[in-house]
């Protein structure tokens, strides 16, 4: 497992009067078109206040969701620019001038002004993905500096997190030497084999590689969300209308005859029915309808997982375990995560980690009974397998 050669501190050297690149992960959650928590947002602060402290100018560098490589209004990071000058009680200038058909010096300009810009989502950019290099080239412009303070995409091949290193003199931040070494103390003094994870989101297809490891190494995997429900459709359950993978079933099918003990699905969920999308009830997984959505795990599951929790020794979590972000259909994920609160004062080890997760926590009052919450999702559960990420081995090199 990776150890960071250099430390945030060192960077501190450096910093007077330069300008900083700091790579910033502010793709907060959102829901209908609002921003649900910001506590990426609030945890960087620090960083941001201790690089001012020390004179330097930052150029932040963000991604907001997936746009794909094109511009897109829905995706804009201006409304985070306010968010930032909330927090930091100073002004932020923002860019959203294209970087590839205007010159660094030109847009740096803005920072004569103010002493911190913004540039508009770096994934507006098809460049970006690609890792590419004249891209990273450009980008690398922008400072003197550069400082990787977001461990949650540090699992991506991505110009503004591996490609800016080639060019640039590069740090870990504050926050993700904190997260790195954190994570990394509790892979390695626990014991694992009696802990419980809780995955649930929308895909399967996304989280396979954790799905096996943690089946392979835990003691109960509990499984909800809409990723329960490619594993039902995987045990020939009809889900009706709810959203599953239909390209995933062969992969669920393996995993549950490998792991058939390990595996938790739900036994019951809440659905609603259409045309009447408003009422709703509680459905066994084997007697769901055609024209029947699921929505939340039920009663009996949300109590089963529950006991599982309660008497295991730690736990992992990542994902809601169904539509949280609209009541009612936030019942299931609060009841589990009040019984990982519940045993808080035992010596229980609780970790969560990702956006949304941190979103759905906060909003049921749980987020202090957790012992910790990483910012990452898929990159934090990258990292608990063991596997380095590329942005954290270009720090080293
Ligand atoms: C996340 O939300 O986990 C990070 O911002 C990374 O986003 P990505 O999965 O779109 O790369």
């Amino acid at each position: 497992m990776i150890n960071l050669k250099k430390k945030y501190t060192d960077c501190l050297n450096f910093v007077v009067n330069k300008v900083v690149i700091l790579r910033l992960d502010l793709n907060l959650p959102s829901y209908d078109g609002l921003f649900t928590d910001l506590t990426r947002l609030e945890k960087v602060i620090p960083t941001i206040e201790d690089l001012l402290k020390n004179n330097a100018k930052l150029v932040i560098i963000s991604h907001l969701g997936r746009p794909r490589g094109k511009v897109s209004e829905k995706y804009s990071l201006k409304p985070i620019v306010a968010k930032l000058e909330q927090k930091i009680k100073i002004p932020v200038a923002f860019s959203e001038n294209d970087i590839l058909k205007t010159k660094p010096e030109k847009i740096l300009k803005k920072l004569e002004d103010e002493k911190i810009l913004m540039l508009e989502n770096i994934r507006f950019y098809p460049e970006e993905e690609k890792n590419d290099d004249e891209f990273s080239k450009r980008l690398s412009k922008f400072g003197d500096i550069f400082i990787n303070e977001c461990f949650s995409v540090s699992h991506r091949n991505h110009s503004s997190i591996v490609g800016i290193p080639k060019f640039l003199p590069s740090f870990p931040g504050k926050l993700l030497e904190f997260e790195v070494n954190f994570i990394k103390s509790i892979i390695s003094n626990k014991d694992i084999k009696n802990n419980v994870a809780v995955l649930g989101g929308a895909k399967i297809s996304t989280k396979i590689n954790i799905v096996k490891y943690l089946a392979k190494n835990f003691k109960k995997v509990l499984v909800g969300g809409a990723m329960a429900n490619t594993f039902l459709a995987a045990k020939k359950q009809n889900v009706g209308e709810s959203f599953y993978e239909p390209s995933m079933i062969n992969v669920a099918q393996k995993i549950l005859v490998d792991f058939d003990e390990k595996i938790v699905l739900p036994e019951d969920v809440i659905v609603i029915k259409s045309p009447d999308e408003e009422s709703f009830e509680v459905k066994s997984v084997d007697n769901i309808f055609k024209n029947e959505k699921i929505m939340d795990i039920g009663p009996k599951t949300r109590m089963n997982f529950a006991q599982i929790i309660t008497s295991s020794e730690g736990l992992i979590w990542n994902g809601p375990l169904g539509l949280f972000e609209k009541i009612p259909f936030d019942a299931g994920t609060k009841y589990v995560a009040s019984a990982v609160q519940s045993n808080k004062n035992k010596n229980f080890f609780s970790v969560a980690g990702g956006g949304d997760t941190i979103s759905m926590l906060k909003q049921a009052n749980c987020f202090d009974g957790f012992s910790f919450l990483s910012t990452g999702g898929g990159a934090f559960l990258e990292f608990i397998q063991g596997n380095s990420l590329p942005g954290l081995l270009v720090l080293n090199e």
